[in-house]
């Protein structure tokens, strides 16, 4: 796969290493994502929350896969403070047109690495009275310290690699790419 896309082996000074995930094992695990929330949510309105940006291709193809009705918004944080160091506290840059009372609510997240962005934002939604929670996440790092709540659905656990494509960036590039590759 890597030969095919010799130009995007290197971006921003940044290289590839290997494929982790590809198209087709992404794939296969989507549509099982699919058929689990299908088959796990009650009657009653569901709202697929998206954390953008990194969750736009996943949220994309996993929707499609859902067979019942539900609604599609996003979310959009951002870390407070200065520094590279995450304060653990999330602004919301974005917040979802719709109202979250009463619904089903499904955080998908692309990846869960300390898991600081999707601590803060569970807090905060629990809020806003939803009448369930949960998150759905593409890769899980398992490497947080704390979780306020597990993912209830997970594609794939991760390597501690920094992981780029399907939606995930270093530094804003590769987020194109169909399948998941690690950074050198
Ligand atoms: P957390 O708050 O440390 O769990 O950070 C989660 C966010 O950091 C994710 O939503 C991603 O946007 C980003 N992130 C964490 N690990 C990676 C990675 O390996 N590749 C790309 N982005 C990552
Ligand atoms: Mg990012």
């Amino acid at each position: 796969m890597l030969s095919e896309t010799g130009s995007l082996r290197q971006t921003g000074g940044q290289k590839l290493a290997r494929v982790v995930f590809d198209a087709e094992s992404i794939a296969r695990r989507v549509r099982e994502l699919g058929c689990e929330i299908t088959e796990a949510y009650p009657e009653g309105e569901l709202l697929v929350l998206g954390l953008l940006k990194g969750s736009f291709i996943f949220l994309s193809d996993l929707v499609r896969r859902i067979d019942r009705p539900l609604q599609v918004d996003f979310l959009v944080a951002a870390s407070y403070g200065a520094g590279t160091m995450s304060s653990g506290s999330v602004r919301l840059l974005y917040d979802p047109e719709t109202k979250l009372e009463g619904k089903h609510i499904l955080l998908v997240e692309d990846i869960i690495d300390t898991g600081k962005t999707l601590n803060r934002l569970i807090t905060l939604l629990r809020e806003r009275s939803p009448q369930s929670l949960e998150i759905c996440a593409l890769l899980h790092k398992h490497i947080a310290e704390h979780l306020e709540q597990e993912a209830a659905f997970l594609g794939f656990d991760a390597p501690k690699a920094f992981l780029v494509g399907y939606g995930l960036d270093h530094a804003e590039n590769f987020r194109h790419l169909p399948y998941i590759a690690s950074l050198t």
